[in-house]
């Protein structure tokens, strides 16, 4: 019986291959940064409100103008294909709210968009070569994606020690169909990602590229990897639609400040002129509760849906969906929140 998250993620551990297993629940270097995330989480109590009417609640909101039944968005994440056959377009199936669609997808925006239940954005990394990057931008734009979410925390990429021991790479037969020609088939010395993110992206990107971004993309754009004020307070005077506090899952900087700490400063430079999401270690109800408390208006989850599709493909990811979003519903009634607008910071001891 899987009655939480914790309970997805052991079961999807022992049935993945290790190599895979253990790509998606690294973190960079100590792991520090990776379980500082939960461990932020932990710290934080809640002060419920008594004698308020909660027999009607509300979950529901409204993403990127996409109104949503949850405030809980999928995080992209890249190699679907390793969890599962089906991969991304599996996982973008199994999701009721928004989906986000890696870079490094093992399948091509083109198959997602039409299996999605949901609006697809597409997380985008900026290619040294600025002609290819725009012409993927063209085309997951043309493709449906209704937003492009731009990672800014991997200008190079964290090293994960156990996928340097696994020497990690892909399987034959699964490739990166958004990246032309693009294959991480081969061993190298370190990770074959290392290597790849190393030759093809862009470690100078910088604020000009933002706004080189935001004058072709022609969607909102989201920034991913912001954990800090001034940081946000620059983003929203580039037009970002909203700014995602993120650490990539601990997979980058190692020793960095956990998301759930980070939020506050960031919630406050936005001053509600950009929504603010945050992704890392949300793994309950009551944590969706307590970011929303410090100042998101929505939460992302990596990892989660990973174990989802990993035991059961598309039905996987929505059954996981369904548990965050119905531990969700219980910790608002509990907490005396009927609505996602009745959650403040009074809510925190
Ligand atoms: C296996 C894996 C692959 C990831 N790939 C990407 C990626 O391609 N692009 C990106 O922006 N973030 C990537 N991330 C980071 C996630 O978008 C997100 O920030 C993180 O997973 C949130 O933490 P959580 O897994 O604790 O929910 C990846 C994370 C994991 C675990």
């Amino acid at each position: 019986m899987r009655l939480d998250l914790d309970d997805w993620e052991r079961e999807a551990l022992e049935r993945l291959d290790p190599m895979a297993g253990d790509y998606y629940r690294s973190g960079a270097r100590s792991e520090a940064t990776l379980a500082e995330n939960r461990a932020a989480f932990a710290r934080v109590r809640l002060r419920h409100r008594v004698l308020v009417d909660v027999s009607q609640r509300s979950t529901a909101t409204t993403l990127l103008g996409h109104r949503v039944p949850f405030p809980v968005v999928v995080a992209p994440t890249a190699f679907h294909k390793l969890a599962h056959p089906e991969g991304e377009a599996a996982t973008a199936r199994g999701t009721p709210t928004l989906f986000t669609l890696s870079t490094l997808s093992n399948t091509a925006i083109e198959e997602v968009v039409p299996a999605a239940g949901c609006p697809v954005l597409f997380q985008l990394y900026v290619y040294k070569d600025r002609g290819a990057c725009r012409a993927l931008v063209d085309r997951v734009v043309a493709a449906g994606a209704k937003a492009i979410v731009l990672t800014a925390d991997a200008a190079i990429l964290g090293m994960r020690k156990r996928d340097v021991r696994n020497r990690f790479r892909l399987p034959p037969g699964l490739a990166m169909p958004n990246v032309s020609g693009a294959q991480l088939g081969t061993a190298a010395t370190d990770s074959a990602l290392a290597t790849w993110v190393r030759d093809s992206l862009d470690p100078s990107l910088g604020w000009r590229g933002l706004e080189w971004l935001a004058g072709i993309a022609g969607v909102p754009i989201v920034l991913k990897g912001v954990v800090r004020g001034d940081d946000a307070r620059r983003a929203v005077e580039h037009g970002v639609a909203a700014v995602q506090v993120s650490n990539h899952g601990g997979r980058q900087l190692d020793g960095g400040i956990a998301t759930l700490d980070a939020l506050p400063d960031v919630a406050e430079a936005a001053d509600g002129r950009c929504e603010v999401w945050l992704d890392g270690g949300v793994r309950s109800g009551t944590d969706v509760l307590k970011a929303l408390a410090r100042g998101a208006n929505a939460v992302a989850v990596g990892r989660p849906a990973l174990w989802g599709l990993t035991l059961g493909g598309a039905e996987g990811v929505s059954e996981v969906l369904e548990l965050l979003r119905a531990e969700l519903d219980e910790a608002m009634a509990l907490a005396g929140c009927p609505d996602l607008a009745s959650i403040d910071a009074s809510l925190l001891a």
